[in-house]
């Protein structure tokens, strides 16, 4: 039992949607370099943290199956032990909301929430860069969960370019639907096709103004992955025709899915697309994007 009083924090670890995810080339290592747009927005996992109470222990709850013996939250809490020596007893109620394995960045925002409370809370602080290279030993996403909440990422994901987001205000219909996408599987998919042509997408200074100064009817942002998760899930398709019919002035595949969206200049509009959407969804809502990252502690 610790001497110290056990310490209680509320946290909002949000999901991201890629406005932009352009796949480039597999490296040796069997990782691809991407060039992405990341935008975050309203929907909240909420993470109930106490720090120095009687032993470590993970709760889940809420939507999606998430292993409580293996999974972002305890990968990060181990991770931040090793590199600090933090000693003190945590324990973790994950109450998800965001759905799993649907591109949305769930299990990487939870893990980020964590490393920045832990961080703030230990006797030894890692520097950002020292974060950053934790929380890419984690996952891919993570590094940009501990950042600005828009931001054009390269690499493999831990090359961060953060950049304002949406002037205008923009509302975003999301739409999980009801199957998962395996990341890896995604990226096996592309690879069995042949290569992209060149010459390739928008630079990182082109995504990064277009997000910013243009309509989002005239980005030409667009996913690679999408092609070959149609393909595979044919449903999409009356997802697509739906938000071209109800308006969406731009509309695309988070990650490499399931989650899809449409983004929409009037509220209203959104709405009435929301409402006369059919089918069976593990989240269908609106939602904006985040212009502040919630605060920790
Ligand atoms: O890093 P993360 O665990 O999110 O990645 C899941 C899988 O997606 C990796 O095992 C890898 O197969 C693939 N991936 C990739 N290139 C990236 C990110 C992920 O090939 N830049």
């Amino acid at each position: 039992m610790s001497g110290r009083k056990a310490l209680d924090y509320s946290l909002e670890a949000p999901a991201k949607i890629n406005l932009h995810l352009e796949i480039l080339d597999r490296r040796a290592d069997g990782y691809h370099e991407l060039r992405s747009l990341f935008l975050m927005v309203g929907l909240c996992d909420r993470l109930q943290v106490s720090i120095g109470g009687d032993t470590d222990r993970l709760t889940v709850s809420g939507t999606g199956e998430v292993d409580p013996a293996d999974n972002t939250v305890i990968r990060a809490l181990a991770l931040f032990r090793r590199e600090t020596g933090f000693d003190r007893p945590v324990s973790v109620t994950l109450e998800k909301r965001i759905p799993t394995g649907s591109g949305l960045g769930g299990g990487s925002s939870d893990a980020a929430a964590l490393l920045r409370l832990l961080n703030r809370n230990a006797p030894r602080t890692l520097l950002p860069r020292e974060l950053h290279e934790l929380g890419a030993e984690i996952g891919s996403d993570v590094p940009f969960f501990l950042g600005a909440p828009c931001a054009v990422v390269e690499g493999r994901g831990e090359i961060i370019h953060s950049c304002p987001g949406p002037s205008r205000g923009v509302t975003i219909l999301l739409a999980v639907p009801d199957w998962s996408v395996s990341t890896a599987a995604a990226y096996r998919w592309l690879d069995e096709q042949p290569a992209a042509p060149d010459p390739r997408g928008p630079s990182a200074a082109s995504l990064a103004r277009a997000v910013n100064q243009l309509s989002p009817r005239q980005w030409n942002f667009f996913n690679s992955f999408l092609e070959v998760v149609a393909a595979r899930h044919p449903r999409y398709r009356q997802l697509i025709d739906h938000m071209d019919g109800g308006g969406a002035l731009w509309h695309g595949l988070s990650g490499s899915g399931s989650a899809y969206f449409g983004v929409f200049e009037k509220v209203d509009a959104a709405v009435k697309c929301l409402h006369t959407l059919r089918g069976n969804f593990r989240f269908q809502g609106i939602v904006s994007p985040l212009e502040t990252v919630p605060a920790v502690g």
